[in-house]
């Protein structure tokens, strides 16, 4: 039977990047526990749900290290100065044989596997590009003083999918941008959208971290609610 994209797929991978230095948390916010496992493995384990291989791209400096063993990884390779950097080290980590590539910030631990699989969903429908994507909620102004309609705007998370050989052409450029589906779209390609989870939040600053530990907990007690457990 074909797989499909809701089972782990080798055509599949995903690169995590977990390079950075976390200057606005204060620390490598990737270690930090959350709920009594790491961000950075909670990030692996979400892609692992529709992935046949993931690689973790981190800091050279603490490859060898306790740090660098992670769960669920394929492979484990240094990044780069900058996030595409870090991108572009991953992504020539992933065998050949995957057509497919996610891009997940290892900051997203929160990620289901529902928003991979609609990602993945999206690129076997034919897309080039896929992020998930969420409703703005609060108003929104330019510097200069307008206001933005807030009903056409969305922000985009990761995990972001990609056909492998245009993503590579797009770094092939050396560009820099926070997001690959954006260094695509510099680049004339079409970006489709899926619906992201607005629980789906980057870790950023340390009160995110308090944020998305509530979020876990309302989640493990709806799913405790619905198979009746924990009663
Ligand atoms: N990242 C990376 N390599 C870099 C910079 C960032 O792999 N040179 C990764 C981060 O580890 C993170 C993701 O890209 O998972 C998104 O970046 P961000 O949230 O900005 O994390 P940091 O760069 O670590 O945080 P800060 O910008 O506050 O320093
Ligand atoms: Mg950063």
């Amino acid at each position: 039977m074909p797989a499909t994209s809701h089972d782990p797929s080798d055509d599949v991978w995903a690169v995590v990047v977990a390079a950075g230095s976390g200057q606005r948390f204060g620390g490598a916010k990737q270690f930090a526990d959350l709920a009594g496992e790491r961000i950075l493995d909670r990030s692996v384990a979400a892609c692992r749900s529709v992935c046949g291989g993931v690689v973790v791209v981190l800091s050279a400096d603490v490859l060898g290290t306790p740090d660098a063993e992670v769960p669920g990884a394929d492979a484990v390779v240094a990044g780069g100065a900058t996030r595409s950097e870090s991108v572009r080290r991953g992504l020539a980590a992933v065998p050949a044989s995957a057509e497919l590539v996610l891009v997940h910030d290892a900051a997203r631990p929160l990620a289901t596997p529902a928003v991979c699989a609609r990602v993945v969903d999206a690129l076997r429908a034919g897309a080039t590009a896929v992020v998930p994507a969420v409703p703005v909620t609060d108003t929104v102004r330019t510097v200069a003083g307008e206001v933005l309609d807030r009903s056409q705007l969305r922000a985009v998370q990761t995990p972001q999918g990609f056909r492998r050989a245009a993503l590579e052409a797009a770094h092939a450029t050396e560009a820099d941008a926070t997001d690959d589906a954006g260094l695509m779209e510099r680049l004339g390609e079409q970006v489709a959208m899926v619906d992201g989870d607005p629980d789906n939040l980057k870790i950023t600053g340390p009160s995110d971290l308090a944020v998305a530990g509530a979020l876990l907990a309302l989640r493990d007690r709806s799913a405790a609610g619905a198979t009746g457990a924990g009663d």
